[in-house]
């Protein structure tokens, strides 16, 4: 049985540019992905079936089409053959909620299905499958850190930043993220940040991002007044930056050690019990592989 994990991915900052033709804003964003995330398993099996399990399977369950069977589907035609796998996803991060866990759900898919079937596609085929499947699939197909562009889906290499102490909360209420761009008015901008170099400290990354911001955090808040409160626990924790990730509502903080971290998750977990908190390494400095 072959296993892969999705990782969520968090946006440090992200900037939106222009509106394009296409209907997309043009963006620019640093990312990395989390050891939090969901978890797949691919076994040889008789057809194609996907079976949800975890904290957040319900959320799935209306969606008879989910992304991995159309990622699935996809890789086998290309492949030229028949798609018959049993997919198993446990589902460990919240749905619609800026930490692209759909998106890395593919991009497990289509990493998964690779080391079941070895051999029938390139890393720029797979790229392909993603792009089709959404903006942000083919930064998740090998999860590193990235610097982000187009309308998301070009992104390049960064220097190596390090592994950061993370926090991640969510109050539980999804956001869908065409509505979040619906009510954008300002707009940092692409080109104002320039690709970040080696950071010596955790306090110069931190001062690196305090320059940007993450465009969609005011548009996502007048949708979801929740995310007030998100930001707001996460500031009571002396954090060294709290900031929205993606279209929302999760967000994220960070912090100089895995111990304030974690002390943070303690505090914030007592006063909002029902919240997602998931104490985190971002950038964690997993090798991912392509075969
Ligand atoms: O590609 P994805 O499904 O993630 O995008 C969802 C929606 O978010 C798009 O239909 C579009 O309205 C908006 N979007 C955008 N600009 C981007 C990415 C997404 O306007 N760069």
């Amino acid at each position: 049985m072959i296993r892969e994990l999705a990782p969520a991915k968090v946006n440090l900052f992200l900037h939106v540019g222009d509106k394009r033709p296409d209907g997309y804003h043009e963006l620019e964003s640093l990312v990395v992905f989390a050891s939090a995330g969901d978890e797949l398993t691919f076994e040889e099996a008789d057809a194609l079936s996907l079976h949800v399990e975890g904290p957040f399977a319900a959320g799935l369950a209306e969606e008879p089409d989910n992304l991995v069977l159309r990622a699935a589907r996809q890789f086998a035609a290309f492949a030229q053959i028949e798609p018959k796998v049993r997919i198993t996803l446990t589902k460990n991060l919240p749905i619609a909620s800026g930490v692209g866990g759909g998106s890395s759900d593919v991009g497990a898919t289509l990493r998964g299905l690779s080391r079941l079937w070895p051999g029938k596609l390139t890393l720029p085929q797979l790229w392909n499958i993603g792009h089709d499947l959404g903006s942000d699939v083919p930064v998740s197909v090998l999860p590193g850190c990235w610097w982000m562009t187009g309308r998301g889906e070009r992104f390049a290499s960064v220097p190596e930043i390090g592994t950061l102490d993370a926090l991640l909360v969510n109050a539980g209420t999804a956001v869908p993220t065409a509505s979040v761009y619906a009510k954008l008015k300002e707009r940092s901008g692409t080109g104002r940040m320039t690709k970040p170099q080696r950071f010596a400290t955790i306090g110069q990354l931190s001062e690196y991002l305090h320059r940007a911001r993450n465009d969609l955090e005011a548009p996502a808040r007048t949708l979801c007044p929740a995310i007030d409160e998100e930001l707001a626990a996460l500031n009571r924790t002396n954090p060294l930056l709290a900031r929205m990730s993606g279209s929302g509502a999760t967000c994220f903080a960070l912090y100089p050690d895995a111990a304030s971290a974690g002390m943070a998750a303690e505090t914030t977990s007592r006063e909002h019990p029902g919240w997602w908190i998931a104490p985190t390494k971002l950038n964690f400095g997993r090798k991912w592989e392509f075969q």
